[in-house]
């Protein structure tokens, strides 16, 4: 069994990304091919040259929308390392544009640590040309954006972004996991134009699991079971419900105030969020089904799901009874954890995405479960019987900043290879 254990996640920890939009900056393979002095003198020429534009740094410019618990985390941790990854990677991270839903803050030579006073007053209302055209008139290149909101409307977005230069980095699962139109035309025109689009913590927060996927699939080794505990919320709110004595609503607010929950923490309990991922991660797969397509057990009483969301975080006390008669009806020697599954029949390829609440047994992986750790079992042909584990931090505003940090890097680290060539 291979275990992969990240309670500690880095962005270092992450298996090498798998570039899917190759860009068309390759050099020759003739260059390397020498036939005579002249051509010898050049060569050398050329490497002097690597050398001084690998110490050369490189700018990537940066845009940050969300400024909530992902993005401003997202944003002081890169305040926090700049200068040392300019020190040791000769790259400068400059975030150039900050955004939440209501005020852009621009400044071309980059943030300070009073980005959110600075964002406060002197922020402005906006739309996405406002940034596009900031960058052309500044003439900033190695454009990145970063989507650390929870909107569907921000996705509508990403199509300028990209035909205008930006490549993009995400936590943001709508963007993945609405409908399929939106999923392939973003994807043709990221390869029309060559651009990137990264999204590491859409599932699993900083763990490395859709690179681990996609090299496995793309290495073709056959996936055919992914399960687990898919959400570091509702691992949090079971694994306490389950061990402790208290009423729901208590769990519920502890979750939402270590900020592991979605901003309306009915998209977590409505099997929203893990219904999502699971469909990120099938795609990824290159299974094309539509959200519809999920099994998806909604955990939240009628009555409530349908409130405005000031009414239900105000009213959380109406969830105890609901629970509560759940979890009296665990088997002893047991304990409730959600649970998402994605299978692929062996024989005739028919795939299935569920996700509910289940019962396992306390001591099995599962049931042993603590904190708001996820853990993925990726079963493949390769190897039969004994699943890739992939256990950690699966939520919580520092472990999902430092994965979008990590597709941040990849993406940095590419633009400084392609100047260097
Ligand atoms: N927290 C976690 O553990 C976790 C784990 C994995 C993935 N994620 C994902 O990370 C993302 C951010 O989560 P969060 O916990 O940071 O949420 P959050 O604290 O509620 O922050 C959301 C931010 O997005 C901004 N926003 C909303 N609509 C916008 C729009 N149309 N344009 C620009 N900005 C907009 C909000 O602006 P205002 O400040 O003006 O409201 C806020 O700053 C979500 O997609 C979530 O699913 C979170």
């Amino acid at each position: 069994m291979k275990v992969i254990n990240l309670n500690q996640t880095s962005m270092v920890s992450h298996v090498t990304k798998q570039v899917f939009q190759n860009r068309k900056t390759e050099a020759p393979l003739s260059m390397n091919v020498c036939q005579d002095t002249g051509k010898l003198l050049k060569l050398n020429s050329v490497k002097t040259g690597d050398y001084r534009q690998h110490h050369q740094i490189q700018t990537v410019n940066i845009a940050i929308f969300g400024t909530g618990n992902v993005g401003g985390t997202l944003i002081d941790q890169i305040m926090e390392s700049g200068k040392s990854i300019e020190e040791s990677k000769r790259i400068r991270l400059n975030i150039f544009a900050v955004g939440n839903s209501q005020k852009l803050l621009l400044g071309k030579s980059g943030m300070n640590e009073n980005w959110r006073a600075h964002l406060e007053e002197y922020g402005k209302h906006y739309d996405v040309w406002d940034i596009i055209t900031y960058a052309q008139v500044h003439r900033l290149d190695n454009l990145i954006a970063v989507d650390n909101t929870a909107s569907e409307e921000f996705i509508e977005n990403y199509q300028a972004l990209v035909k205008n230069g930006f490549d993009l980095v995400s936590s943001n699962k709508t963007g993945n996991a609405g409908s399929y139109e939106f999923y392939q035309s973003l994807r043709q025109i990221l390869r029309k134009t060559g651009r990137e689009y990264l999204y590491e913590a859409n599932v699993g927060a900083g763990l490395p699991l859709i690179d681990t996927i996609r090299l496995l699939h793309i290495s073709g080794d056959k996936i055919h079971r992914i399960q687990g505990v898919f959400s570091g919320s509702l691992s949090y709110i079971f694994n306490n419900f389950s061990s402790r004595d208290i009423p729901f609503h208590q769990v519920l607010s502890e979750a939402a105030a270590h900020g592991l929950t979605e901003p309306d923490p009915r998209e977590d309990l409505s099997g929203k969020d893990v219904s999502r991922k699971l469909l990120i991660l099938a795609r990824e797969l290159g299974i094309c089904q539509e959200y519809e397509f999920i099994e998806n057990r909604n955990l939240i009483p009628e009555d409530l799901g349908k409130q405005n969301l000031d009414y239900f975080l105000n009213n959380l006390q109406n969830l105890d009874s609901h629970f509560e008669a759940i979890k009296q009806r665990v088997k002893p020697g047991h304990v409730l954890r959600h649970i998402g599954e994605l299978s692929i029949h062996r024989k005739n390829s028919q795939v299935q995405l569920k996700a509910g609440l289940s019962e396992v047994p306390e001591n099995s992986a599962l049931g042993q479960l603590s904190g708001s750790d996820s853990l993925f079992e990726i079963y493949t042909e390769g190897y039969g019987t004994n699943p890739i584990i992939i256990r950690g931090a699966g939520a919580g505003a520092t472990v999902t900043a430092r994965g979008v940090f990590g597709d941040i890097l990849r993406l940095a680290d590419r633009v400084k290879k392609e100047k260097v060539m």
